[in-house]
């Protein structure tokens, strides 16, 4: 169901809001600056953002998008923090938060599991929850209001489609480069991807493990599986760094990043878009880290007491590289 005002689009019903949109007005709204409250006397939304750290290009395009559009021009008090991919940083954030009585409080939780207690707290204390980018694996969908953010079984399962359809034409070798164990985006496109390539018995995985999607990490993996395989055919990063830290790797062991080892990714920001255009990366499905409107629009509805969408799935693009050089005049990020 395509949402006019959004650039997203909206798959699934709809929130009820009311119960922590009263909550979050007799709390830390700027009108009431009593009880503890941080009021900041500007009739703006309070709203509390815990970011999972600065690891990769995408968070801080998706950091950015956050802080431009949730200024006090724009009606926020914004208060962030960087978690530095750890969910003990994170879970200390919202309490605080919690402590400080905003509006809004909303996270990317850095993995999926081990958010009830501290969400339940939130909502205890009638303070609406939004999820960006990245899902919780909760029992209980009442603990948040709404989920922006890419579908991630999809993304993994698009590269899977490519790589079966491009290069899975005869018999080859692919080495995954994973996400963060145990966030949302590495199990998904894992299995995304899994089961895109489940039906051609000529694509076989045959090594698999974490790189933390930063590039630094993504090199060290690649160097380990180099010196395990002289049969690396395809590269499948989770994230655009790691493939970039796999670039690096891959052209210390003298062969060429694009053509004897192919890689496909998912993000689309610049340095991915570049290296996909110079012929180093084959393909890349994007992950929009531009969530920042989509945010100020949904906490604006919380508050204002009104419904809101429980899943929103923002758009994503796909490029091979004549697509890249196409795209990366006007890419924004
Ligand atoms: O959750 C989104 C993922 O997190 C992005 O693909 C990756 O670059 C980031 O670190």
């Amino acid at each position: 169901m395509a949402r006019k005002n959004f650039r997203s689009t909206a798959v699934a019903a709809v929130a009820a809001t009311a119960l922590f949109a009263l909550g979050a007005c007799s709390s830390g709204s700027s009108a009431n600056t009593g009880d503890g409250a941080e009021g900041n006397g500007d009739d703006l939304i309070t709203i509390g953002f815990a970011q999972v750290g600065a690891e990769s290009g995408w968070r801080t395009a998706n950091t950015k998008s956050i802080q431009d559009t949730l200024t006090t021009e724009n009606g926020f008090d914004l208060k962030f923090s960087d978690a530095q991919q750890k969910q003990e940083n994170q879970i200390q954030a919202i309490r605080s938060y919690i402590a400080q009585n905003v509006d809004v409080i909303a996270f990317s939780p850095v993995v999926e599991s081990g958010w009830d207690a501290v969400l339940q707290d939130a909502k205890d204390a009638g303070i609406p929850v939004i999820l960006t980018d990245r899902a919780v694996d909760s029992e209980d969908d009442s603990l948040y209001v709404s989920f922006i953010g890419s579908d991630f079984v999809e993304e993994g399962h698009r590269v899977g489609e490519w790589v079966s359809e491009n290069l899975g034409t005869e018999s080859i070798n692919v080495v995954e480069l994973q996400g963060t164990t145990g966030s949302a985006p590495a199990i998904d496109r894992k299995e995304g991807f899994e089961d895109a390539i489940a039906g051609n018995s000529n694509v076989t995985v045959i090594d698999s493990q974490t790189g933390n999607f930063t590039r630094a990490e993504g090199k060290t993996v690649m160097e380990g599986f180099l010196q395990a395989h002289d049969d690396i055919d395809v590269v499948f990063a989770h994230n655009d760094d790691m493939g970039l830290g796999a670039i690096e790797a891959i052209e210390a062991a003298g062969k060429k990043p694009g053509v004897d080892i192919k890689i496909v990714t998912i993000d689309g920001v610049k340095d991915g878009m570049t290296a996909l255009a110079d012929g180093k990366f084959n393909y890349i499905v994007e992950c929009n880290p531009l969530l920042g409107p989509d945010l100020a629009e949904i906490a604006k509805k919380v508050v204002a007491g009104e419904s809101v969408e429980k899943r929103i799935v923002t758009h994503d693009d796909a490029f091979d590289q004549e697509g890249a050089k196409a795209a990366l005049p006007n890419r924004q990020y």
